[in-house]
């Protein structure tokens, strides 16, 4: 892999994924490696775009080269993805290259070391075989005798070369409104998102992708993307250069103060997934969706099950007769799991209280738990239950024994959101008592299924007796621990699927959806709102990741009604699931919800497994996602009169049209159920006639290729 230069002494390392290849120099001089080339397979045949970038007086060598991690020092100027310092000492680090360290097939560790700190970083590469995501982390290890301080310590930089400026694709949201597709383009200056928040957050999703601004923003425009693997705070900056190079430094926030790093020990930080695709927005998406796929295999095959979830129906009034009640008509529309959400416990009034004490509430179940989950299965559903195993209810028993286990700053008082309190799951006893409790309910009934939401992030986060700079970094300590007990519960339980909730989406980072089954991307299932949510979510995850409820809710932004076909057409997106009182659906309802629950059931491994298209947005008129099946028999449109035409037809006779794409031209498809034929030249240029009207406003159409 080696490619040493005559000239100028550099080596350089070439990785190749599926489709593409990433190419590293380090030049003679060894302070830094650079990129060289990333794009296409055989990109880097040929000068590199990049070489000699930038430089320009009035700056250092480093601060203009396109370069793949720099301390601060070393990089004065143009902003360090590592800032470190002994106690008491001067910050900063100029280190050198010490080579190549071994590796496995298709991975590059380049090794640097500053003697005088006493540091020694590690530059980590990992191709991901069948997907085009390079994962990128940095090893650092504290060679000296004493502490080492990092108040910055990023996971990769990452240079695009931007002649036109770039365009910048992110996802911002709020609570309600999570994943929001968003652009800006800069031609010069900076862009930075993140959270200080201990997860990932609704505001923005660590998540990025950059165009040349040059280039329209279509289906063949060359992308680059950038996904931050990291579950707890975290900040994203982008700058673009006097040189038009975009330079992206993503990782951890250190935002409790700086983080420590003890002799002897080593710290890894969490990876940054980059990839690049000739095939604009739309193509990054499928590569991410991939790599979910290849990641979590097996358990992203397993067909992920139709459930009810009760939450929107009965609140915190949880009682066996009620929820008895939502199941016997969830099984007869054909749900395959009944999913109890918040209020099942003891105390669970309200949401002041009840979270710690995780036992069924007897004067809710008077027959017992154990009995009403068997009754629920007797109708032929798996059980599923929610837990939200990082908060504590003032007044609870658990708060009551360990008044320790909270986060906390002495003398302080402590803030609570939606009347709780965070417990500091960094601690051993705190992730042992977590472990112990998921782990009883588990055993004691037949669970099949764990929705874990988290309401709060940790405000006043110390640990009291323990002094600045802390010994332990709770913010990491918590994440590990959070990893730490998904990872035991997968493989101790590896029946019971697990979807991550947080608020909604505040937890939906990549290093999350990799430890889970599914994610819920927000709390608002209101039909339209939810086609934006999702919208922006397909760009960042995969189809079989998204849970998604048919509901009756009319959503908080787009209130505009429309019909339960178009909620259903929404929920199938993703992992079909329903959240209305199914109570009160007219016998016509349910028999209509009956229907699409049987064809999405028929259908869902295309839907889950399939290469996706997103055409249009919620923005246009008409938008839909073409799924298509990995063996090239089908393709699933879902449609969607999303725009302004409010349920109406634009004229009698004259339907909208939604332009395929990735079809044969010379093929035939055959619309199944109506018998209609097109040719794939017609699907890809005229499109794909959507005769909307007021009952009319979504439809999902199977095509076979004839
Ligand atoms: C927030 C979640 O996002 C909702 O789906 C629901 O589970 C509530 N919490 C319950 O408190």
């Amino acid at each position: 892999m080696i490619e040493p230069d005559a000239e100028t002494g550099a080596q350089r390392w070439t990785l190749r994924t599926a489709a593409t290849s990433y190419t590293v120099a380090v030049p003679g001089h060894g302070r830094w490696a650079e990129l060289s080339a990333w794009g296409p397979a055989g990109v880097e045949d040929g000068p590199s775009p990049l070489a000699g970038h930038g430089r320009t007086p009035f700056r250092t060598a480093a601060d203009a080269a396109p370069a793949e991690y720099l301390p601060f020092g070393l990089r004065p100027f143009g902003g360090a993805e590592l800032d470190v310092r002994r106690p008491g000492g001067e910050r900063g680090s100029w280190w050198s290259f010490t080579g190549e360290r071994p590796a496995e097939a298709g991975a590059l560790r380049l090794g640097f070391t500053d003697e005088l700190l006493g540091l020694e970083a590690v530059l980590c590469y990992e191709t991901v075989p069948g997907t085009d995501v390079i994962r990128r982390w940095v090893e650092l290890a504290n060679t000296g005798d004493g502490e080492l301080l990092l108040r910055r310590l990023d996971s990769a930089a990452v240079n695009v070369p931007v002649p036109g400026g770039a365009r910048l694709t992110y996802l911002v949201g709020q609570w309600a409104q999570e994943f929001q597709r968003k652009q800006v383009e800069i031609e010069r200056g900076g862009f930075g998102i993140g959270s200080t928040q201990g997860v990932p957050g609704h505001d923005y999703a660590p998540w990025f992708a950059v165009q040349d601004a040059a280039a329209a923003d279509g289906p063949t425009t060359p992308t680059w993307g950038a996904s931050l693997a990291w579950s707890g705070s975290w900040h994203l900056d982008a700058q673009v250069d006097a040189g038009r190079l975009l330079r992206l430094r993503a990782g951890r926030e250190p935002h409790e103060g700086e983080v420590l790093l003890p002799a002897g020990n080593t710290l890894t930080t969490p990876q940054l997934l980059v990839a690049f695709s000739p095939e604009g927005l739309d193509g990054l998406a499928r590569v991410w969706h991939a790599y979910e796929r290849t990641e979590s295999r097996p358990r992203s095959l397993r067909p992920r099950p139709v459930l009810y979830n009760s939450w929107e129906a009965t609140g915190f009034d949880v009682d066996q007769d009620s929820q008895l009640e939502l199941a016997g008509v969830a099984a007869s529309i054909g749900a395959e799991l009944f999913v109890v959400d918040d209020g099942w416990f003891t105390g669970r009034v309200d949401d002041t209280a009840g979270l710690g004490d995780w036992y069924p509430d007897p004067a809710e179940f008077p027959d017992g738990f154990g009995a009403f989950v068997d009754k629920v299965r007797g109708l032929g559903l798996e059980f599923g239950l929610w837990v939200e195993p990082e908060s504590v209810s003032p007044g609870s028993r658990l708060l009551t024994e360990h008044p320790d286990w909270v986060y906390a700053i002495e003398g302080r008082p402590a803030t609570l959101i939606r009347g709780q309190l965070a417990l500091d799951l960094g601690r051993e006893d705190v992730c042992e008592f977590v472990l112990s409790m998921l782990d009883r309910l588990l055993c004691d009934y037949p669970i099949g299924y764990l929705k874990w939401d988290m309401n709060r992030p940790p405000t006043e986060q110390g640990r009291p007796g323990d002094p600045l700079p802390r010994a332990v970094d709770l913010d990491a300590g918590h994440v590990a621990n959070y990893y730490r007990v998904l990872d035991a519960l997968r493989s101790q339980h590896p029946h019971v699927l697990i979807e991550g909730c947080a608020g909604g989406g505040g937890r939906a980072d990549a290093a999350a959806v990799a430890r889970t089954d599914v994610v819920w991307p927000s709390d608002n299932t209101g039909p339209q709102d939810r086609l934006a949510i999702q919208y922006g979510f397909l760009h960042a995850h995969s189809p079989h990741v998204m849970s998604s409820w048919v509901t009756d809710h009319t959503g908080f932004f787009d209130t505009r009604p429309r019909s339960l076909r178009f909620r259903f057409v929404t929920a199938m997106a993703g992992a079909l699931g329903i959240g209305a009182d199914i109570r009160a659906w007219t016998p016509e309802q349910r028999a209509e919800a009956a229907e699409w629950i049987a064809w999405y059931k028929q259908r869902r491994e295309t839907l889950h497994q399939g290469e996706v298209h997103l055409i249009g947005g919620p923005q246009d008129d008409t938008c839909g996602v073409q799924y298509s099946a990995p063996d090239g028999s089908h393709e699933i449109v879902l449609a969607w009169n999303s725009g302004r035409l409010a349920g109406l037809p634009l004229l009698p006779g004259r339907p909208d049209r939604l332009r395929l794409r990735g079809l044969d031209p010379a093929a035939r498809y055959r619309n199944e159920s109506t018998g209609e034929e097109f040719g794939g030249a017609h699907l890809l240029h005229a499109g794909l006639p959507c005769p909307w009207s007021a009952e009319n406003d979504a439809d999902a159409v199977v095509l076979r290729r004839c």
